[in-house]
């Protein structure tokens, strides 16, 4: 009988972490942080120095012009990369709906 609750127990632990279809804004979030904030900044803010260094102005993500844009779109922009920006590396298609969804947080109202 214990054996067969703790099966129970871990198969819906498993049946919960499966899904992982919805994008994960937290996981975005620390994605951000190692992968894109050492060129825009923290806060998307944008960094003088890399601006700078690629001559072109970058404008801030959370900014109207950036918001503006679609879902697949800023998608296209990590994963493709666009203008002066690389694609960024060791981002999968799942890791990018994180991102964007995470991008969405630093929106100004
Ligand atoms: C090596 C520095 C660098 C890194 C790392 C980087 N970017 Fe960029 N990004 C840039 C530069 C430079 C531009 C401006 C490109 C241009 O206008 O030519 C830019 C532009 C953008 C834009 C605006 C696109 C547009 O059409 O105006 C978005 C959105 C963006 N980056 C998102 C991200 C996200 C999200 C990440 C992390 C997954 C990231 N970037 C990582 C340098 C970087």
């Amino acid at each position: 009988m214990r054996i067969l609750n703790a099966s129970i127990a871990l198969s819906a632990i498993l049946l919960c972490t499966l899904p992982l279809s919805a994008a994960d804004t937290a996981a975005g979030k620390d994605l951000f942080a190692k992968k894109c904030a050492t060129c825009h900044g923290p806060a998307g803010e944008g960094k003088d120095a890399i601006a700078k260094m690629f001559q072109v102005e970058m404008k801030p993500l959370p900014s109207k012009e950036v918001q503006a844009k679609s879902d697949s779109d800023l998608k296209k922009t990590i994963l493709e990369g666009v203008g002066k920006m690389k694609p960024v590396k060791d981002i999968d298609a799942k890791n990018a709906d994180d991102i964007v969804s995470y991008l969405r947080t630093l929106a100004k109202k």
